[in-house]
């Protein structure tokens, strides 16, 4: 088969792929020089959508409508985009093998493909409970979600097994998004999950108490403390109970499994030098060797802000270290110089009618503000983090876009504290005044 040689590839059709593609047309990469290429069928797209409005009832999103970049409010970049900036967006095609040193990519069909610069935005995959051994996790209607198919066998599911039941196991983000969608779709549904509150690597048992009552008071029951041991299949081999640690047996028509995410880094193992779990990068996300990238879920930098190395699995980050990496490509070739990569994290969530927004690092300790209550009527109400004096991280719920910008400023500011009770009387005004 002939080999197709890019000046760029970008390995992955995700989030960081998609941003990536737009930097390169900003940074005038001209036709032909560049190959995006992806396992995916479809052109790149904000991968939030689907746990969230691709499986809503009513006002459902789909594709064309949330390719990348709408999430951002940037242009929203279709296969005829990239066929009219002769970047080469080739789908269905899965690297299996990855040769740094002589730069070559090799496909399932056995298709080769050179480059002089790649960037890896091949994000993560989902952990699965078979890795744990967890008897009859291979039963059908037990779903994971990743990428678009799955979330379009979800669908399927959702629509066959109408006011039927579901287990969500996991207490994580795609826990919660997804428990939120199915009862929205009015099933009934349990969720499970190991820890004592929902969310346990960025809420306190504050902000999950309200989480959990409000959750409870939509009618989403919550089983705590336990992990899903095994499943029993019908004739069909579809999925009908979940076996629990506590000896519990849970009736399920549905199954979704969301607990964690593992960044796909296989391909380069040996390769390239690993931190963290991820592939090592510079504050320019270049990796160990040259002429390669790393970006998005995959890449472990420097957070500046905290002087840590780390990764993170959101989308504000995979956008930015995408833009970041091909700024500095450019930058490399023209002897420019680029600002290092000085990330503020910044993640959020949308469930039922419920937003909130979170920046900055949730360590030290915490102040609670607002009206936490799950039967507040505003349910506004929120957290500071404070280490050393300094206000560190902020937490809202249902805040405005004026009280986001806040939020984001507290944290990045990080102003000194003299009191909690201080903070915890003024709740977002503090934030507002910085
Ligand atoms: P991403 O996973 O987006 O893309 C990786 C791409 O590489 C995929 O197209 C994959 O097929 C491809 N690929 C991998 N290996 C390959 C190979 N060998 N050959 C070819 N192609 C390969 N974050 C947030 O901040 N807010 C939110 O609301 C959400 N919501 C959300 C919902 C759901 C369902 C998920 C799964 C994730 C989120 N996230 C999120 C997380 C966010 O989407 C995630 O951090 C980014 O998509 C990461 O972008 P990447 O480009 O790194 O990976
Ligand atoms: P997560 O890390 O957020 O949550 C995993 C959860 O799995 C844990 O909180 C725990 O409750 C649970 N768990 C772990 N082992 C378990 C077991 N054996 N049995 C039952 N539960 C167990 O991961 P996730 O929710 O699966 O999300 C996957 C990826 O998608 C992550 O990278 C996440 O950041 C991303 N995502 C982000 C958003 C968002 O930012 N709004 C939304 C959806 C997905």
């Amino acid at each position: 088969m002939a080999e197709k040689s890019f000046k760029y590839v970008i390995l992955g059709g995700g989030v960081s792929a998609g941003y990536a593609a737009r930097e390169f047309s900003k940074q005038g990469v001209n036709p032909g020089e560049l190959a995006l290429i992806s396992k995916e069928a479809v052109a790149p797209y904000e991968r939030p959508a689907l746990s969230k409005a691709y499986l809503f009832p009513e006002g459902t999103a789909r594709l064309p409508g949330f390719h990348v970049c709408v999430g951002s409010g940037g242009e929203r970049l279709l296969p005829e985009w990239y066929t009219e900036k002769g970047i080469s967006l080739i789908l269905n095609t899965e690297i299996v093998k990855a040769d740094l040193a002589s730069k070559t990519l090799t496909s399932a069909a056995g298709e080769t493909f050179t480059y002089q610069t790649l960037v890896i935005a091949t994000g993560s995959t989902v952990i699965q409970l078979s890795d744990f051994g967890v008897k009859g996790a291979d039963a059908k209607n037990i779903f994971y979600l990743r990428e678009i198919d799955d979330a379009d066998k979800l669908v399927e599911a959702i629509k066959t097994k109408k006011s039927g039941k579901a287990v969500i196991v996991g207490g994580g983000y795609i826990g919660l998004e997804l428990s939120a969608a199915l009862r929205i779709n009015n099933i009934d549904v349990t969720m499970v999950y190991p820890e004592p509150w929902c969310m346990p690597r960025l809420f306190t048992a504050e902000i999950a108490a309200f989480y959990e009552g409000y959750y409870a008071n939509k009618g989403v029951n919550i089983i705590k403390g336990t992990v899903a041991v095994g499943f029993d299949k019908n004739d069909n081999g579809e999925v009908t109970d979940v076996q629990l640690k506590d000896g519990r047996v849970l009736e399920a028509d549905i199954v979704v499994v969301g607990v964690g995410g593992r960044p796909l880094t296989t391909l380069f193992k040996g390769q390239v030098e690993e931190e963290k779990g991820g592939i090592k990068t510079d504050s320019f996300f270049k990796t160990s060797i040259p002429d390669v990238y790393a970006v998005g879920d995959v890449a472990t930098f420097p957070l500046k802000l905290y002087n840590e190395i780390r990764r993170v699995e959101h989308v504000d980050h995979a956008r930015k270290s995408a833009e970041q990496a091909v700024k500095a490509i450019f930058a490399s070739e023209q002897g420019t110089p680029v600002e290092e990569y000085d990330y503020l994290p910044y993640f959020y969530s949308r469930a039922f009618d419920l937003s909130w927004q979170f920046y900055g690092d949730n360590v030290g300790e915490t102040v609670l503000f607002g009206d936490s209550s799950p039967t507040s009527t505003t349910h506004k109400f929120g957290t500071y983090w404070i280490k050393d004096g300094k206000v560190v991280g902020a937490f809202l719920e249902s805040g405005t876009p004026e009280e986001n910008k806040a939020l984001a400023k507290v944290a990045k500011v990080q102003p000194a504290v003299n009191s909690l009770d201080q903070l915890a009387t003024e709740g977002i005004a503090f934030a507002s005044k910085i």
